[in-house]
């Protein structure tokens, strides 16, 4: 029991011992589990790990610190926008993102090492299918957008190309996301062409600073935000790989983005032509309290400044023309050249600060039984995947329009935002937009012909329900060749089969 001894001082040393409070009670493979699990945890840093926490945590407990007088919005010489920049403009972005694409010189790379816990369900959000008449999962209609992309990228420039596609998963996530892939044969992509890899764990810590058990032989662990990307980077060997295709620009995007524009050639196209080693698509915010992070810069460095940091007067604030000043809303959507990346997982990422999340986590109490808190117990310390826009040389921010590129699939059908049913919506929505512009014809049962002007609210269903495979449009395009005239009644599938 040498081991034991050791591992027992340096909890000792880390002021962690309670860890070992069942060891007496733990059959010989639990105790081996469980020192495997804390040969891990080195004293020092568990215990700075934990006192930070708990720091951290009474700190956010009280009145946030607002940096309205240190805010800037984001210049607009650095901005661009779909909506508002020239349209010449605009089609060389695009042009420009196609031919990178075109020459194997960008990557997507996949956020996917969250738990899921306000969706509520048991496996990776990336699995989750939202209800579309397709059955789709969040993670097949992602693969056969960049399927399509490819081939759009290929066709303009008479070359075969590939976006590889790196996807970052946690202990929670990992192995039934490789399970999932496997099972539907990768969804047609190249199987080297996805590249899996593992974010690290932190314990998860009680409000009296002490890493909370989740079992008696089993310490409650946490993913380290999205911002242990640049760690995992490193940990991985992924910047080897990336460097090894000859990948110079990487688009990192959040799992549960249903509308997401992965490796969006107009945005890739617009940071690269403005020489930019990072950038942020935002939204404009839907109403000025709405409680998304703003993108702007604090003390002269771009950051994400959350609601909570800005008082009311200052989110009102409107430029001359009317628009919001504080209005670039983060979709966690993000351009960044491979060099940045090398930087920041090296030493620069290191100096990222960790953000305090309270949430419930399941523990054993002092009688040894198994506890579903009803209300947040513990702090979960995670980096942020934006943190690292305060040392981009050369930071852009592009402007997209938000139905078409952002609806999150946050909370479980009980709440009113964020939901499947929404996620559900956004795409159809978008779809019926995209088939009427194609000028499909929509009939009813019946066959007699919807009017387009019988439009109800998009909070619900769209008149008519039609789903285009990503297979066939990547957004929108290349759909006259397939819908114009075409009677459509509901329920409609576009799918490669069907064509
Ligand atoms: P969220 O902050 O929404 O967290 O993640 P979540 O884990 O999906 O959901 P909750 O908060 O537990 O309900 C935003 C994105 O960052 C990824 C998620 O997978 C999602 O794509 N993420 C989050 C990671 O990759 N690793 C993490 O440690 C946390």
């Amino acid at each position: 029991m040498e081991c034991e001894r050791e591992v027992r001082r340096r909890l000792r040393e880390a002021g962690q011992e309670q860890l070992l409070r069942f060891w007496d009670e733990l059959g010989s493979g639990q105790r081996e589990g469980l020192l495997g699990e804390l040969r891990l945890l080195d004293a020092r840093e568990l215990r700075d790990h934990c006192s930070r926490a708990q720091h951290a945590y009474e700190r956010e407990s009280s009145a946030p610190q607002r940096l309205d007088d240190r805010m800037r919005p984001v210049p607009a010489e650095f901005m661009g926008s779909v909506r508002r920049s020239h349209p010449e403009e605009r089609r060389a972005w695009e042009e420009e993102g196609y031919r990178q694409i075109s020459q194997n010189k960008v990557a997507v790379l996949l956020l996917a090492g969250g738990q899921g816990t306000r969706l509520g369900v048991t496996y990776p959000k990336g699995m989750y299918n939202v209800g579309l008449p397709s059955g789709k999962t969040l993670y097949q209609i992602q693969a056969e957008r960049i399927l399509r992309l490819q081939r759009l990228a290929g066709d303009k420039h008479s070359v075969q190309c590939t976006v590889p596609w790196y996807i970052m998963t946690s202990e929670f996530t990992l192995d039934p996301t490789q399970r999932f892939f496997e099972e539907h044969n990768f969804f047609g992509i190249d199987r080297a062409d996805v590249v899996m890899f593992e974010q690290r764990m932190l314990p998860a810590v009680g409000f009296d600073g002490r890493a909370i058990l989740e079992r008696k032989d089993k310490v409650a662990m946490a993913p380290d935000g999205n911002g242990g990307l640049y760690r995992a980077l490193a940990d991985n060997r992924i910047l080897e790989d990336l460097e090894a295709r000859g990948i110079c620009y990487i688009h990192v995007y959040c799992v549960d983005n249903i509308l997401v524009k992965m490796a969006d050639p107009m945005f890739v196209g617009f940071c690269v032509s403005k020489g930019a080693d990072c950038g942020a698509k935002v939204v404009e915010k839907a109403y000025p309290s709405e409680p998304v992070g703003v993108v702007c810069q604090v003390d002269g460095v771009y950051q994400v400044v959350e609601y909570s940091e800005i008082s009311p007067d200052t989110a009102e604030k409107r430029n001359p023309d009317g628009s919001l000043t504080y209005n670039a809303g983060s979709i966690c959507n993000h351009f960044f050249t491979l060099d940045f990346l090398k930087n920041m997982a090296g030493t620069l990422g290191e100096r990222l600060g960790y953000h305090v999340a309270i949430k419930k986590v399941p523990y054993v109490d002092e009688e040894g039984n198994l506890v579903k808190p009803t209300r947040p117990n513990g702090i979960k310390m995670e980096k942020f995947v934006f943190d690292v826009f305060q040392f981009a040389n050369n930071f852009v921010a592009f402007e997209v329009v938000r139905e078409e590129e952002f609806s999150p699939l946050k909370n479980a059908d009980t709440a009113d935002k964020d939901t499947p049913s929404t996620a559900r919506r956004s795409l159809l929505w978008q779809h019926y937009r995209w088939a009427l512009r194609a000028g499909a014809k929509f009939t009813d049962a019946e066959g007699c012909a919807i009017e387009e002007g019988s439009r109800v609210s998009e909070a619900e269903d769209p008149p008519v329900i039609c789903e285009i495979s990503p297979l066939i449009s990547y957004f929108g395009e290349g759909l006259d060749l397939h819908l114009s005239k075409k009677e459509i009644s509901s329920p409609f599938i576009l799918d490669v089969q069907k064509v």
